[in-house]
């Protein structure tokens, strides 16, 4: 089965919307297989933005999802990659659809409230920095 790994920004845990988007995931139909809330280092921030390090707005991404505590998350379930990205919608808020996380709750590209995986690679590469396998879930298969 499918996973992701998402991830809701300081911006996001500051104005209290962890519950909201965790239940809009469940009631999606994914299961939530890991959740933490941590601090991220600068040394982890660096590593998870590494495909961004050239861009101009690097310095300011690195500084922003270290200021203050992420909910990171493992999510499970069919197609869940692109499926949590529909949900999320555009990475700038400003484009991003009515009914989607960012569209509702999102204002600037910097401030975005979440952040998803973009490819099966990606979310394999991000699960593996942020989750230690015991820290993942197994469900009874019967559920
Ligand atoms: P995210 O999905 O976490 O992946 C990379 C992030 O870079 C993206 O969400 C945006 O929050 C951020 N980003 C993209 N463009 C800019 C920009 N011009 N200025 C600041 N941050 C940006």
């Amino acid at each position: 089965m499918e996973r992701t790994f998402l991830m809701v920004k300081p911006d996001g845990v500051q104005r209290n919307l962890i519950g909201e988007i965790v239940s809009r995931f469940e009631k999606k139909g994914f299961q939530l297989v890991g959740g933490k809330l941590m601090n991220i280092s600068q040394e982890l921030a660096e590593e998870h933005y590494g495909e961004h390090k050239e861009r101009p707005f690097f310095g300011e991404l690195v500084d922003f999802i270290t200021s203050g505590p992420v909910f990171a998350m493992v999510w499970e379930g069919e197609n869940v990659i692109a499926t949590a990205r529909q949900m999320m919608g555009s990475t700038n808020p400003k484009d991003a659809a009515p009914g989607t996380i960012r569209g509702d709750f999102g204002i600037t590209v910097g401030k975005n409230v979440i952040h998803g995986s973009d490819s099966p690679a990606s979310a394999e590469r991000e699960i593996g920095l942020f989750f230690k396998e015991e820290e993942k879930v197994e469900y009874n298969k019967l559920m």
